[in-house]
Order: C-alpha cells, then structure tokens, then sequence
C-alpha cells in the first residue's frame, strides 16, 4: 500500500475497449468537406508538385473523381476554379460559363445529393491576384469589390450550389451576399463565412495550386493578423450579424485556440480549414518516413473537432475517409 492517497486516472485507459467507451470526441466521414481544384481543358489530371495527392481536374477527369467521393462516403466538396484567363474585372469569377459555373452543374448533374459548397473569391481571376478590386496606387478597394464578388456568388447560386463560402475579407460581404441572393429568391442558400481567415504562410503550396499569388504587395491589409485574437472574435461578430450561417477559422491547426473561442460564443456550426501548408508539411515528412501518416492525420483531426470544430476542410478528407472505412 502507498502511505498516501492518489487519483488512479490509468483506470480508464486499461484496455481499448474502455478507452473507446470514455472517447470524448470522433471524427466522422460525414464532417469531411473536400477541397477540389477545377480547371479548363480535357484530360487534365495534374498534381499539384507541392501538395501530393492533389490535383487540378478538367470536367471531364471531374467525373471519375466525384465517383470516388460518392464511393468514399463523402458527402460535401468545395469547389476552387482556375480560370482560362484573367482579366482586372474578375470577369471569369461570376461568368455563366465560367469553370466553376460549370463544375457545379455537372457535379449536380452527376451526384444530386452531393453538397456542392463553392469558394467565392476574385484572386485566381485577376491579374493583380487579390482577393478585390485594386486601384492605380495598388489599394485594394472595399466596397467596389462587393458588387463582384456578391455577383460571384450569386453566379454559383444559378448554377446549383448549395452553400456559397466568402473567402476575400472584404468588410461588408456577407450582407452584400445574403443581399444579393434574397433580392434572387435564393434565401435557402446558407453562407459559409472564412469569418477569421489570418495573413498565413501556410497558404503557400495553395497559392502555387491556384495560381492565385498576389503580383505584388500581400494580403496583409485585408487578411488578419496572427498575432490577433481579440480582432478574430470582431469579424465573427460582424459575420455574425450579417447572416452568416457557418463561421470558418484559418488556417486551423495554429488557431484551434480562435476555434475553441468561436466554439463558445456562437452557436453556429464552425468551420476549420487544414490548409494548404498543413498538408504538405505532413505529406512531406510522411514521404521521409519520419511520422506515420495515418496516426499524425487522424490526430490532428480530432484535435479540430476537440477545439470546437463542426466541419474539417481538409486535403486529407479522402484518406480519411478510407482510414474510417479501414476501421482505423
Ligand atoms: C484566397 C484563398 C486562400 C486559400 C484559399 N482561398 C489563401 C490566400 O491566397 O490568401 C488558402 C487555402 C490553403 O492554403 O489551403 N481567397
Ligand atoms: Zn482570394
């Protein structure tokens, strides 16, 4: 016997049977949203060097895609187009025919059920590569830009999108959105808001993928601080407010302390977005055989969902998928 008393917290972790029964928290194919990157011309199926794994499909290589989405399980994607070409209005970004326009229509075509969410943004549009409309002493403008990227969301509406996701952090967007689209009769379609989307270096391999760096300047006027955290629960509010009906934090694993806040000041569903660098550091070391990949992806999505988070953004919802099924 010990001569003194002790908590034995060992007790629940004996066998894997107890430990399943006490899990806290799961992670579930149906909170997956799987980022895919559309693009013009046929045959296209090129991965992207930085992001192995991912890839810019044409409509035509779309299809076989989506049949493994709807065979993993999966039941939502977001959509990223690159356009043919860009020009200083963002025509491409809310064009009838545009390449998003387009992928939305066949994905609907293809799976009905299949929620399609799309990426609302003018960047990969422009040649200047911001998220606005950018004026003679390279100024990203406000307001101006509202009335494109509200039109751009409404361009996804026609098409059949079933939720629209602003990622531009132009002040003022989602009342223009929610506007635009109750003006249309469009009043079921929720807004997804990236409400805290930080100035990151972890977007760099999605800026490659996109084709969406900025020509010059950063996006630092427009895109937040990471050294902020009052400021994120500020733009929430706000997005709040205007009618979002998700909020989104990005990127999420050096912000879950933003998601764990969003988590306990609103009762919408919050979003995590794994971006870009997040995946490529862990495919990276994967590749070397320095972390096991399977244990490191199944980790850090718990931890999004022990942070608060209701949907995980994420290159790995595929293999995530398989893992589950896998019975992991
Ligand atoms: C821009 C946009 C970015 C990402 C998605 N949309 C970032 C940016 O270039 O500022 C990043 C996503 C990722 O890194 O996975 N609207
Ligand atoms: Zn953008």
């Amino acid at each position: 016997m010990h001569p003194f008393e002790f908590n034995r917290h060992r007790r629940l972790r004996r066998s894997a049977g107890i430990r399943a029964m006490v899990r806290e928290h799961h992670v579930s194919v149906d909170d997956m949203l799987y980022p895919i990157f559309v693009v013009e011309g046929e045959n296209v199926k090129h991965e992207i060097p930085s992001m192995p794994g991912v890839y810019h499909f044409s409509l035509d290589m779309l299809k076989k895609e989506m049949d493994e989405v709807v065979e993993l399980g999966l039941k939502s994607v977001i959509l990223f187009g690159i356009p043919g070409h860009k020009d200083e209005h963002s025509s491409q970004a809310y064009a009838h025919n545009g390449i998003v326009q387009r992928a939305i229509r066949q994905i609907k075509e293809q799976y009905p059920h299949i929620v399609v969410v799309t990426d609302v943004c003018l960047c990969q549009y422009n040649p200047a590569g911001h998220c606005g409309i950018v004026d003679e002493h390279e100024c990203v403008l406000n307001d101006p830009s509202l009335e494109l990227i509200a039109r751009t969301a409404l361009s996804h509406a026609f098409a059949g999108a079933d939720i629209v996701a602003p990622s531009d952090m132009m002040d003022g967007r989602i009342a223009a959105i929610r506007h635009i689209l109750d003006e249309n009769d469009f009043h079921d379609i929720p807004i997804m808001s990236y409400a805290v989307k930080y100035a990151s270096a972890y977007y760099g391999p999605f800026r490659e993928a996109a084709h969406s760096a900025p020509a010059f300047g950063d996006r630092k006027t427009y895109q937040m601080d990471p050294a902020n955290g009052r400021e994120a629960l500020r733009e929430a509010a706000s997005d709040f407010a205007e009618g979002a009906d998700m909020l989104m934090v990005k990127p999420g694993l050096a912000y879950l302390d933003i998601i764990r806040q969003l988590r306990d000041r609103y009762d919408v569903p919050i979003v995590a977005y794994n971006v870009s660098a997040e995946y490529a550091m862990v495919k990276a070391a994967a590749q070397n055989g320095w972390v096991d990949e399977r244990s490191i992806v199944m980790e850090t999505m718990v931890s999004f969902k022990r942070a608060g988070a209701d949907i995980i953004m994420t290159y790995f919802a595929k293999d995530v998928a398989r893992y589950l099924k896998e019975g992991y």
